[in-house]
């Protein structure tokens, strides 16, 4: 039996946001519930401003991004952001390295961001394992690599769009950064393809996903490279029950009382509230604000919808009064118990790929309106390949989402014979969910996998 000195040293290094922490903090507390040391690395801003219920076995340490005083708000966009993120990660990350280096537990092996992939470039030169982590769904990083290799030509000329793994898609099915050239979608357009341009080197690719929710794109992508599934990465008391003391993600950017949610939720009948959430970065405009507080309102449903509070000041004015009983606005809620709340029916989703795989892990049907980045995608999958939900259609006129709309996309997921069969479809997911990281499932066996491949190296 290896003592646990003898167990590799991983660093998990997330880009700085709370869509790419969580999934990462979560497979470094499996790891270390597996026997490995895991630091996770944040920035100094993240560390400076996150709430931090508790670490369990991983230990916390910092790079830099260049902000350590306001992150990337501060840093006047993301075109400026990448490249300091890039020079003073790089800079501090090897810092760390060479840290760790005079302690009796050096670092094995940095398990990076594919966003960053510059970490990768660092790791070797320190001699380390260089590990890909990709936190969005295979499909989309198919995309990606198809763009990347010039197999898919931009700007896209013919549809529909036919990619070897995926369902045939329309140029609105496509990850935002692919479809539009407008301002800081470049920035974040070359962010995504550079997650290919040194990949090769890697010793292990990881993607947050599971085998059977993607096995066709799985299939695509392991011709090209050696891609292990490991998802999904929630909470493991809502899901295969392991790891001691794993209730909640634990790392929060934002400020909230969760019992202010759950409170209430318990007040309410089964199946009966829209839970409503567009992530942590994500803008809506004034006027589509206005449409989804109307299509809730005229729904008659309970709601409990997460606006931040960057975004309350869109909110129709004397709307709060208006629903009264009906809905209660919370700046952010405690996700995975709400979402696994029994009063809860239904996820009006932006399709973050987290709050995804959280409604899929949990069995909760779904209302998608993806906003931007992998969203589209997603919402396609939620519609048309695992049918666990309803995805909104925009208005030709308008150009946003109007209340009509919003209200027939929740009467039917929570209504009818369509509601009922999406219902079955979300349960069927939640068990292939359990069954790919439960014991001997494919993520579980790909997770030791990786594991037992570093031993032997490392
Ligand atoms: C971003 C991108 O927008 C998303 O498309 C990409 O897939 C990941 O990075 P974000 O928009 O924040 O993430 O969405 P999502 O991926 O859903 O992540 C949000 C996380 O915050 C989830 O884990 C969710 O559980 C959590 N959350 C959200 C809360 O804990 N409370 C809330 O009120 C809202």
């Amino acid at each position: 039996m290896e003592s646990k000195v003898d167990q590799p040293h991983v660093i998990v290094l997330p880009y700085p946001a709370q869509g790419h922490i969580n999934p990462m903090f979560q497979f470094s507390k499996r790891l270390a519930s597996k026997g490995f040391k895991a630091t996770l690395a944040i920035t100094v801003f993240i560390s400076n401003t996150m709430k931090l219920e508790s670490s369990g076995s991983v230990q916390i340490d910092t790079i830099s991004d260049g902000y350590d005083a306001g992150g990337l708000a501060s840093s006047g966009g993301i075109q400026h952001y990448l490249p300091r993120l890039e020079a003073i990660g790089s800079k501090t990350l090897a810092e760390l390295i060479i840290k760790h280096k005079r302690t009796s537990r050096p670092i094995d092996c940095i398990i990076y961001d594919a966003a960053m992939p510059w970490a990768l470039d660092v790791a070797k030169q320190y001699g380390l394992h260089g590990a890909a982590f990709f936190t969005q769904m295979c499909a989309v990083n198919y995309i990606y690599y198809n763009v990347h290799h010039k197999l898919l030509n931009l700007p896209i000329c013919s549809t529909p769009i036919s990619i070897p793994g995926l369902p045939l898609l329309q140029p609105g099915d496509l990850p935002s950064f692919v479809c539009s050239s407008e301002g800081s979608y470049i920035a974040y357009l070359g962010r995504v393809l550079n997650q290919f341009k040194n990949i090769d080197k890697a010793d292990f690719i990881l993607i947050n996903t599971f085998y059977k929710l993607e096995n066709e794109a799985v299939e695509s992508m392991s011709k090209v490279y050696p891609v292990l599934t490991i998802g999904p990465t929630v909470p493991s008391i809502y899901l295969d029950k392991p790891v001691e003391n794993d209730k909640a993600y634990g790392l929060d950017l934002f400020d909230f009382n969760s019992s202010t949610s759950t409170d209430w939720l318990s007040t309410k009948p089964p199946g009966s509230v829209i839970y409503v959430s567009f992530g942590s970065v994500t803008s809506i405009s004034s006027k589509q604000m206005e449409e989804i507080a109307r299509g809730l309102n005229n729904s008659n449903f309970y709601f409990l919808w997460v606006v931040r509070a960057s975004e309350e000041a869109k909110l129709p004015k004397g709307f709060k009064e208006e629903s009264g009983e009906k809905g209660l606005i919370v700046n952010w809620s405690p996700q995975l118990d709400v979402l696994s709340n029994e009063a809860v029916g239904c996820f009006f989703t932006h399709c973050g790929w987290n709050s995804t795989t959280e409604a899929l892990s949990l069995g909760v049907p779904m209302v998608a309106m993806p906003q931007w980045t992998d969203q589209p995608t997603v919402g396609k999958y939620i519609e048309d390949v695992w049918k666990v939900g309803v995805r909104v259609k925009i208005d030709d006129v308008s150009g946003i989402v109007n209340r009509e709309e919003i209200e027939s996309c929740i009467r039917q997921v929570m209504e009818g014979e369509r509601g009922k069969e999406i219902k079955e479809n979300a349960k069927k997911w939640r068990e292939l969910a359990l069954e790919a990281v439960g014991e001997g499932g494919t993520s579980d066996r790909n997770i030791d996998e990786f594991m037992s491949k570093l031993r032997r190296t490392a």
